[in-house]
């Protein structure tokens, strides 16, 4: 079986491929390297012994992906390329609208026209906006307050628009919560070219005093509260998905949560990385960050009710295995 992953060198694509080699598919690569590195694909060897084939491509330019479409007899496309910055992209709209939105229709294009029509995509917990009935269902309202949140819903509601014209699309759209940790080879991790604005690699990388956005949210400790989950129980729930689709027999979208179900504040989740590290993680806190929301976490039993997928590693797991990818490649 043949799965095209866009974006596969980033964090969530790179440790969907390992999971996919690793249940016998085989991997396609494109990735532009805007916010990947090509050693990437050194470290998908080194644990699953299969290279990959890679692309180095811009999902913009149609006529190149088309090309690579036509290569290969495509069974599912995992979508997965995008920009993510939540700041960045209130700052640079048009960019994020070209790249996330005409990136997925070039996309799209080249699968219909190579009759390719199962896609599972990568959305995000960022969809439903500020949201205050915790846990989160996949039928609760969508209110992303940020371009990057509405560039993810535009591209759910054109999904929806492809099924529904009976085309025979097959759809999986997948909301993450907090994807962290790393493969627990300590062989492959988060590595962006940007810097990382997120609270663990923002723990992790810090020399001096970690800021805590806000100390007086209406939660147990004061601070916000996540659904963090393990990205290899990520990269599992896409595997599932990508082989309920190969087997669903018509046009058919699934919006599935992928989260633990689980809050934790960011106070939980410092004092869980040091009694990982065994280090004291000196912290102060500072104002609250614009557009935080206080609380977010999923209700994923759909998931295990479509995919019998449900989160099996705990916050101790993400904290040790961030910790150790942390230490023997990026220190
Ligand atoms: P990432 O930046 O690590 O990975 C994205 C990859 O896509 C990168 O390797 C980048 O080089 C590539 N890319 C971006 N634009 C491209 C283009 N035009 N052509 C080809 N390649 C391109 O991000 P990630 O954390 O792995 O996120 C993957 C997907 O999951 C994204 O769609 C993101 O919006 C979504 N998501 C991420 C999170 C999170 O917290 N990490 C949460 C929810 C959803
Ligand atoms: C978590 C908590 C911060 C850094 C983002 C995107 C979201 C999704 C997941 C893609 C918050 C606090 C953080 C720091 C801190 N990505 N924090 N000090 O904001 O929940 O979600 O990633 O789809 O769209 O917005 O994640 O890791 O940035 O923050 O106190 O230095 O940690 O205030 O409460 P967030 P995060």
């Amino acid at each position: 079986m043949n799965i095209l992953v866009t974006g596969g060198l980033g964090y969530i694509g790179s440790h969907c491929c390992v999971e996919l080699i690793e249940n016998g598919y085989n991997v396609i690569i494109i990735d532009n390297l805007s916010n990947s590195k090509k050693d990437v694909l050194n470290n998908i060897f080194d644990i699953t012994g299969i290279m990959p084939i890679f692309y180095n491509v811009d999902i913009r330019n149609y006529n190149e992906i088309f090309d690579i479409f036509t290569k290969y007899k495509l069974d599912c496309v995992l979508h997965c390329a995008a920009f993510k910055s939540v700041n960045e992209s209130n700052e640079k709209p048009l960019e994020y609208y070209e790249n996330n939105i005409s990136g997925s229709i070039n996309i799209l294009n080249a699968m219909k026209i190579v009759n390719c029509k199962n896609i599972v995509f990568s959305s995000s917990c960022t969809v439903y906006g500020n949201i205050n009935n915790n846990p989160i269902t996949e039928d609760s309202e969508l209110n992303p307050i940020n371009v990057y949140g509405k560039t993810k819903l535009y591209i759910e509601e054109l999904l929806k628009d492809l099924v529904n014209s009976n085309d025979n699309w097959k759809v999986f759209i997948l909301r993450y919560f907090n994807p962290v940790g790393a493969h627990s080879s300590g062989k492959l991790g988060e590595n962006p070219n940007n810097i990382p604005t997120n609270l663990i690699p923002h723990i992790l990388s810090n020399k001096d005093i970690i800021k805590v956005y806000g100390g007086d949210y209406p939660t147990k400790d004061g601070t916000c509260i996540r659904d963090y989950i393990h990205i290899m129980d990520l990269a599992k729930g896409h595997v599932l998905a990508i082989s309920k689709i190969i087997q669903m027999e018509k046009n058919n979208i699934i919006i599935l949560n992928l989260g633990t179900g689980k809050g934790y504040s960011v106070l939980e989740v410092i004092n869980t990385m040091e009694n990982i590290s065994g280090k004291e993680l000196p912290y102060i806190i500072t104002d609250r960050r614009i557009g935080d929301i206080t609380e977010c976490y999923a209700n994923p039993n759909k998931a295990y009710e479509i995919l019998g997928w449900k989160a099996e590693k705990t916050l101790k797991d993400m904290c040790k295995d961030s910790w150790i990818w942390y230490n023997s490649n990026l220190r």
